[in-house]
């Protein structure tokens, strides 16, 4: 068997610290929602382990939907062309909903999805980010909760993936340059 830590030039952020965090972000959260039913819509697939995280460390009612798009394929470019592969089940009219994702790198992806559910008339559309890389966005985003800001590295692990591989990692770390070039 092939040990896929090695593949990581470098932990950026360990386990432990991505909990600490998630806990963090939810005490905001807790507060700026109180007393109301939230809508986390969760961005398929690299939101999966944040979602999860976050939904059980909110002491709120919440619900959960996914939405799948991607722009990335298997390449470590943002293609800029967003592809629905999978729609919410739910309406959003008048809903308040805290879309949640794993990484905001160009931001293009984001960028296209706030537009495209705001356009479905919900009462409040924000977001929660684990991680942003501010050297690589590439469009104004009012994003309300940020948990990490990271160099502009190609990071893998905790549902982040390149090629579909290392989502299954605890850590996030900084895929080694000879796993892709
Ligand atoms: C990744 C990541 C974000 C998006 C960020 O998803 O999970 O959703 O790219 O990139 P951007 O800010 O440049 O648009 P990806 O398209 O790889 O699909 P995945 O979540 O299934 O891995
Ligand atoms: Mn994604
Ligand atoms: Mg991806």
């Amino acid at each position: 068997s092939r040990d896929v830590e090695a593949d990581l030039s470098r932990i950026l952020i360990t386990e432990s610290e991505i909990h600490a965090k998630i806990a963090e972000l939810a005490r905001k959260i807790e507060v700026d929602y109180a007393g109301q039913d939230l809508l986390l819509v969760g961005v398929l697939k690299g939101a999966v382990m944040v979602m999860a995280d976050l939904a059980r460390e909110l002491h709120l009612p919440v619900s959960m939907d996914w939405m799948a798009v991607s722009s990335y394929g298997n390449s470590t470019q943002s293609s800029g062309v967003v592809r629905i592969l999978k729609d919410l089940d739910s309406e959003l009219q008048g809903r308040t909903v805290l879309i949640v994702e794993d990484i905001i790198d160009s931001g293009l992806t984001l960028s296209w999805l706030l537009g495209n559910l705001r356009s479905r008339g919900p009462a409040s559309v924000e977001v929660c980010a684990l991680l942003r890389k501010p050297d690589a966005v590439r469009v104004e985003l009012d994003v309300r909760y940020v948990g990490f800001d990271i160099p502009n590295d190609f990071v893998v692990g905790y549902g982040l993936d390149y090629a579909e591989k290392y989502r299954n990692l605890k850590d996030i770390g900084v895929l080694a340059p000879h796993t892709y070039s």
